[in-house]
């Protein structure tokens, strides 16, 4: 079967559903398809908790919020992104304001901002602690006033069409039937977000396997930066359930086993009788994970079966503050902990949340493959550089969304008419391969999970908050003798209704492409810079890796200088 829109968005999150809009604005007359590999409400984004940053205070300005980026980034920022990000930011929140997003107020009825990490001023706006809820189901509602927009929900990419190094459009499955479909289009914007699954303890859903990732890192296009993995500091154990800085913003404490507020050790400022910015508790995300690796080297973590945590206190903030700004965070400590946090403390660990790295792309958007546009945590424009500021993913994907879309619409318009012939016989091939593939795995005698799991617990091991020569190598080494194992993984099911057993097949064989990327990323990389700590190489190194990485297919690293614009390389202060 064979299906043709002018332009294919890959994922219905925040980054895809913007990107859909800005194409229907841009020119009503194109065909757009958004295909998903779940319902669009369903998409990651809408998990997202804490807030949104953009200045909109009185006392705060676009300047400084472009410099605690790059800073926050620790100089890995591409310096004209990041300005183009800054004055776009509150545009885009203001427009989900009009289009009917509940963002909290203050008691005169402006727009009310929280602290943030890494934020010297408060800017993060919010809808209590359900920001992403939110502002995902503003964005859905917007999309379905788009009359050109197509959905293909439950749907599953497996290959992007391309010839000549331009793209032509995707194959996919639907997933309630098994019907195999080939989706030809002028131009695809990957919009899947991150790839937090290729590690066993995160705070991503099930469905962030990597598979935009994987599928331009094999229609041609190089990941950048995949070496640098955020942990989020404040994870429920267990289940990694974020919990979210929007605590820490309402004046949370974390303690160690001694009930002592540790990170006044760690050069991120001294505690103060109110929550005040750029305190301990605010610091960056880099930072506070790491804090938390030698407070338990020095034993003053709690063990738990789940692993050694810290304790987050939210007692003193009272039950007033905890049920009207930060209501869904007691919803979760008492539906998956069984903990009341207005008399309980909390207890969390630093937990894989976000990838600063992505597919790489220039500041609209576009790939280095023709008609190949990716935008949100699918990307790496490079506006995050080696360590994200909380809160500045939800303006990122909208700023970056309706860039790529526009441009994406931009690049259709100007498109000379070209054969599809190609792309009609890759699609063939690729459902003959889909076909062949489940046959082969008939007869497989490895466990999905199994290899699944092993490969998880190598990153943990080999590429974690710490990694170093030694881990790395290893890891490498393993993923390749995990990729060897994965053409004899077995698939039991044969049924064409929502088989989630070759969904699960698919998802693992993006995810070990990706899992060597970052290690092969990190072993080159012989520096330390925000999230990527080498403990054989503990300094930054400018002179060497002020550069962003680009890994090809496969394996392959080369570097990218760093477009610095304003802000020359500095030593990232906090809590002075
Ligand atoms: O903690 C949080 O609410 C996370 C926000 C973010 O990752 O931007």
């Amino acid at each position: 079967m064979t299906a043709f829109h002018n332009i294919v968005v890959v994922g219905g999150g925040g980054a895809g559903l913007r990107a859909a809009v800005a194409i229907a604005e841009a020119n009503p007359l194109l065909s757009v398809a958004i295909v998903s590999k779940v319902y669009p409400m369903r998409s990651h984004t809408v998990s997202a908790e804490g807030g949104a940053a953009a200045v909109i205070a009185e006392g705060d300005t676009i300047d400084e919020h472009a410099y605690d980026t790059v800073s926050g980034g620790d100089w890995l920022t591409d310096q004209d992104a990041v300005e183009a990000f800054v004055e776009e930011a509150p545009k885009e929140l203001l427009r989900l304001e009009h289009q009917g997003c509940p963002w909290s107020r203050r008691p005169d009825g402006h727009i009310a901002v929280r602290a943030f990490g890494g934020m010297k001023k408060k800017r993060t706006w919010f809808a209590a602690d359900k920001t992403g809820f939110h502002l995902l189901h503003t964005l859905f509602q917007t999309s379905l006033s788009c009359s050109d927009i197509v959905r293909y929900d439950e749907w599953f990419v497996t290959k992007l069409l391309s010839d000549e190094g331009r793209v032509h459009g995707v194959v996919a499955i639907e997933m309630a039937t098994g019907r195999i479909e080939t989706i030809i289009a002028n131009a695809v914007i990957v919009c899947t977000g991150g790839c937090g699954r290729v590690f066993p303890f995160t705070t991503n859903a099930n469905i962030k396997t990597g598979d935009g990732m994987a599928l331009a890192y094999r229609a041609g296009a190089p990941l950048k930066d995949m070496e640098f993995v955020q942990y989020h500091p404040t994870g429920l154990p267990f289940t990694g359930i974020l919990i979210t800085e929007a605590t820490r913003a309402e004046g949370g404490w974390l303690l160690n086993k001694d009930g002592y507020r540790y990170l006044q050790d760690y050069d991120l400022g001294k505690p103060t009788p109110e929550p005040v910015m750029r305190s301990m508790e605010l610091g960056p995300r880099d930072r506070l994970s790491q804090a938390f690796m030698h407070e338990h080297a020095k034993g003053r973590t709690i063990d738990t079966p789940y692993g050694p945590v810290v304790h987050l206190d939210l007692r003193h903030l009272g039950a007033q503050v905890i049920d009207t700004k930060l209501p869904f965070v007691r919803e979760l400590c008492s539906k998956y902990e069984r903990i009341d946090p207005v008399k309980e403390l909390i207890p969390v660990r630093p937990v894989v949340h976000y990838m600063m790295g992505g597919v790489h792309t220039d500041i609209n958007g576009a790939t280095p493959v023709e008609g190949l546009y990716a935008a949100g945590e699918v990307a790496c424009v490079s506006i995050n550089g080696a360590n994200r500021l909380g809160s500045n993913s939800l303006p990122e994907l909208l700023v970056f969304g309706a860039r790529a879309g526009q441009a994406a619409a931009e690049y259709v318009r100007t498109l000379q008419k070209g054969s599809t012939s190609a792309a009609y016989a890759q699609g063939r091939d690729e459902e003959r391969r889909l076909t062949k593939e489940l046959r082969k795995h008939d007869a497989g005698t490895e466990r999905i999970a199994d290899i699944r799991t092993e490969m998880q617990t190598t990153m943990e091991d080999g590429a974690g908050i710490y990694r170093d020569g030694d881990s790395l190598d290893k890891a490498f080494v393993k993923l390749h003798e995990l990729r060897e194992r994965f053409d004899r993984a077995a698939v039991d099911d044969h049924s064409t209704t929502f088989n989630t057993e070759l969904v699960a097949l698919l998802e693992l064989d993006f995810m070990l492409d990706i899992a060597q990327s970052i290690v092969a990323c990190a072993i080159k990389r012989t520096e330390s810079r925000g999230a990527h700590q080498r403990t054989d190489f503990p300094k930054r190194d400018d002179e060497k890796f002020l550069a962003h990485s680009l890994v090809h297919r496969p394996n392959k690293v080369e570097y990218l200088p760093v477009t610095i614009t304003r802000w020359p390389p500095g030593e990232r202060v906090y809590g002075r």
